[in-house]
């Protein structure tokens, strides 16, 4: 699957990515990534073999000026419910983003997610789309936003991905967003022609 917006293509990982990968996850900018830092060129080489076969939920960001990959997207579909069984309808996704810090600030994110979200909504049935950020975090936050997704609840010291120096686990406070089909739709609608 290959996405096309303005200025980006959205596309399947290729080995040959590894170098920019590298770039941006040699130093996860967030702790909810460190579990993703990279400590090699070798090591992105061998991650990019392993995100090859991803085509339909996995997506490098790619500038399509230069065709330097300048982050990534994904979102896998799940079950909403907590305690839904393993026939249930796979209809929620919540999406991971991740730029460059030098792409930042550019429009770039909202350019990818945007047309993410209209893949998920009118391709990949989805019928609710969530995001979980640390409180924080205020430019993912105000990337949720702009998106037109709802702030839902903020959850205390819920969730930990990175230990203090004394080796206690550090607890975040994470915002979650969400966005309804019916909700995407109304926003993405053209407005009805005026007048009789
Ligand atoms: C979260 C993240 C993806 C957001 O990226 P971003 O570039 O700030 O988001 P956007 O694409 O919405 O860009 C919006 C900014 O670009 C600016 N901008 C500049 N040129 C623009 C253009 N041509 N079009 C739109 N916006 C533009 C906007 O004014 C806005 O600035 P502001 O946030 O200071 O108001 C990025 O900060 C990131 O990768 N962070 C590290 C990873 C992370 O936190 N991931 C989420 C974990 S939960």
């Amino acid at each position: 699957m290959r996405i096309e917006t303005e200025r980006l293509i959205l596309r399947p990982f290729l080995e040959a990515d590894a170098a920019d990968v590298y770039a941006y996850l040699k130093e996860p900018a967030v702790n909810c990534f460190a579990c993703m830092k990279l400590c090699s060129l070798e090591e992105a080489r061998e991650e990019m073999k392993k995100r090859a076969g991803e085509t339909e939920y996995y997506f490098a960001i790619v500038l399509k000026e230069t065709g330097k990959v300048i982050g990534e997207i994904d979102a896998y579909p799940e079950t909403g419910e907590p305690h839904a069984d393993e026939n249930a309808v796979r209809d929620t996704f919540s999406p991971c983003w991740m730029l460059h810090a030098d792409y930042c600030g550019k429009g770039y994110a909202f350019e990818a997610a945007h047309a993410f979200f209209a893949y998920l909504f009118e391709h990949k049935g989805a019928r609710r789309i969530y995001a979980c950020t640390e409180d924080d975090n205020l430019s993912s936050q105000r990337l949720c936003e702009r998106l037109g997704m709802r702030r839902e609840g903020v959850f205390l010291e819920f969730v930990s991905f990175v230990n203090h120096p004394d080796g206690t686990p550090k607890y975040e406070n994470t915002v979650q967003y969400a966005i309804l089909k019916k909700e995407w739709e109304r926003q993405t609608s053209p407005c009805p022609a005026s007048g009789s």
